[in-house]
Parts: structure tokens; C-alpha cells; sequence
């Protein structure tokens, strides 16, 4: 076959040639005319398959078997991060498997029931609206806080008490609430809800229980402090602070409020299956993004679900 330079010059000769037909006899005109003609058709098509075949040349293939040789230059990729959320989630459901607790996820949608009925919400009690639930139009509720799972691990793990005389798991989880946003509220940030039951659980089991988690996810001794709360779930209800740790910038006189607690509400305990008469149990609920942020100097809580790459890579 030619080459595609052989080809050219040929197309640039059978130029000349068209030259020549003025100088030929009215006879010979046309057939030397068609000549040149399929000629110069032949040269082109010869032309155009040569070209096709220099470009797919260009297109290497692949070797998928080897991308280490000598010569190989390996694909550029970026490899992602972890999102600090989930690192941070992983690592508070560590302490508490360490600790002896299960771990089961929660769900990001559920119902009335789990929302409040299981959790002694009376009906129509105004204690309902204060969790500013989001609901779709079938009357689902992405759940504003992870007591909703309250139920489900009662439920599910009721055997346990009768197998190993107590019930302990945690659920973190991701919670709504329709409300106003800035740099430290959002409309969807994260909680893990601690629930333990046997026959003689105690509220200074919960409060050293809590201090231990804090302790161990802050590496550092640290004082607890409680006040009187509200919760329909538990009695007697109580809110809990942590001394600001050292790391943090704490110097042993600023307080943070890490969420509530309290011992289990009869009612809970009775809609779950379990006779309050023989059990009690303790509880507990808090928010994870403030854990992160206060650990990490982050400063705006919406940065979390912001999906901001710069942001990300930091971690
Ligand atoms: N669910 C409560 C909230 O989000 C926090 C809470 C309070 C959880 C008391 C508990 C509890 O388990 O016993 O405001």
C-alpha cells in the first residue's frame, strides 16, 4: 500500500493531467477525462482509509493487567475523605461497644408512634409541638430526635433481659427539626440515644455511664453537672453538662450542655413489653455535630451538610 505521502504527490500530479485533456483530440477527451476522474477517486478514498487508520492508531489500548510497567503512567485520581460526621460517629459507637453496649442504626423516617405515643407523649399534649417536626403529606415524620428508636431497641432486645439480664444499646442517628437555620442551628444534624434496662439500674449508673463516654472521647478526667428537665420518656428528667475540656480551652469553669436524660418512664417500659414492676432502666440523647464541632474548632454547624468540598478535605 502507499504511503499517505505517495498518495498525496500522486493527487498532486493527476492535477496536472487535467491540463493535458485541452490538448487531446475531441475523441479522446471523455474517456481520458473518466480516467483521471476514477483515478483521482481511487487516490481519495486511499487517502481517507489511511487517515482513519493513523487516528485509531493513536487510541492505545489498554492493558488492564499492568499498570506498573516501567513505561505505564498510571491514571490521575482523587481519592476522597471521610466525611468528619461519619469518622466521629464510627468513633462514639466504638466507646460504647467498648463499653458493652449495642449498637443499632436509626431511621430517617418514621411515625407518630415512635415519635410520641411510645414515648408517653399524652395525645394532643402540647410537648408534641415542641420538637417542631418536619411530617410528608402521608403523615411520616422524619424523626426529630433518636428516642424514636427508644421502642424498637426495647423491643428488640427485650430477650436480653431474661439471657443476660440487661438491655444495652445505642443508636446514633440522623434527626430533622423545621426550624430556622444558622450557625448553630440546622434542620438536620445527628444524636446517639443510649438506652439500658435490668432489674436494679439506677440514675447514678446514668451519670457515670455518660461521664465515662465523654471522658474516653475526650481523653481527659472531667466533672459532670445536671439540672432538672422535662422529657415525657423519662422520670425523673434531667439535663447534662460537661466541664469544658482542657483541650477545648476549658480552664475548669465553662460548662457545656451535652443533652437530657433520665430514668425510664414506666409508661415507656410498659408499651415496650417490659414490666416496670421488676425493670427500670435509664436513658440518654445528645447531639453529635456539636461534639465535632467543639473538637474540631468548626464554627458553623451548616458546614456539615453543606456538601462544600473545601470544607471536606480538611479532614
Ligand atoms: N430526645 C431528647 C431531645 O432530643 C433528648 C433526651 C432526653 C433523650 C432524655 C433521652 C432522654 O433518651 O432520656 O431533646
Amino acid at each position: 500500500m502507499s504511503s499517505l505521502e505517495e498518495l498525496k504527490l500522486e493527487l498532486k500530479n493527476l492535477g496536472r493531467e487535467y491540463a493535458k485533456i485541452k490538448t487531446l483530440p475531441e475523441a479522446e477527451r471523455k474517456s481520458f477525462g473518466e480516467k483521471i476522474n476514477s483515478r483521482k477517486a481511487a487516490i481519495l478514498a486511499a487517502i481517507r482509509e489511511q487517515e482513519e487508520l493513523a487516528e485509531s492508531a493513536d487510541i492505545k489500548p489498554i492493558d488492564l493487567t499492568a499498570p506498573f510497567g516501567e513505561n505505564a503512567k498510571p491514571f490521575k485520581t482523587a481519592s476522597g475523605t471521610k466525611h468528619p460526621l461519619a469518622t466521629e460517629l464510627a468513633h462514639v459507637a466504638d466507646i460504647y461497644r467498648q463499653m458493652g453496649f449495642s449498637v443499632i442504626e436509626a431511621r430517617q423516617l418514621d411515625d407518630e408512634f415512635h415519635m410520641f405515643d411510645s414515648l408517653n407523649f399524652p395525645k394532643e399534649h402540647p410537648a408534641r409541638d415542641g420538637y417542631d417536626t418536619f411530617r410528608t403529606s402521608e403523615g411520616f415524620i422524619p424523626p426529630a430526635h433518636t428516642s424514636t428508636m427508644q421502642y424498637r431497641a426495647l423491643t428488640r432486645f427485650r430477650d436480653h433481659l431474661d439471657k443476660y439480664g440487661q438491655i444495652a444499646v445505642v443508636v446514633p442517628g440522623r434527626v430533622f427539626r423545621n426550624e430556622d437555620v444558622d450557625a448553630t442551628h440546622e434542620h438536620t444534624f445527628y444524636q446517639c440515644e443510649g438506652v439500658f434496662v435490668s432489674k436494679d439500674a439506677t440514675l447514678g449508673q446514668m451519670l457515670a455511664t455518660w461521664k465515662n463516654f465523654f471522658e474516653t472521647y475526650y481523653g481527659q478526667k472531667l466533672n459532670i453537672k445536671t439540672q432538672p428537665g422535662f422529657f415525657p420518656f423519662t422520670e425523673p428528667s434531667l439535663e447534662f453538662q460537661i466541664e469544658k475540656p482542657k483541650a477545648l480551652g476549658g480552664k475548669g469553669d465553662g460548662w457545656l450542655e451535652m443533652g437530657g436524660c433520665g430514668m425510664i418512664h414506666p409508661n415507656v417500659l410498659k408499651t415496650a413489653g417490659i414490666d416496670p414492676n421488676i425493670y427500670k432502666g435509664f436513658a440518654w440523647g445528645g447531639g453529635i455535630d456539636r461534639l465535632v464541632m467543639l473538637k474540631y474548632g468548626i464554627n458553623d454547624v451548616r458546614y456539615f451538610e453543606s456538601g462544600k468540598l473545601e470544607f471536606l478535605k480538611e479532614f
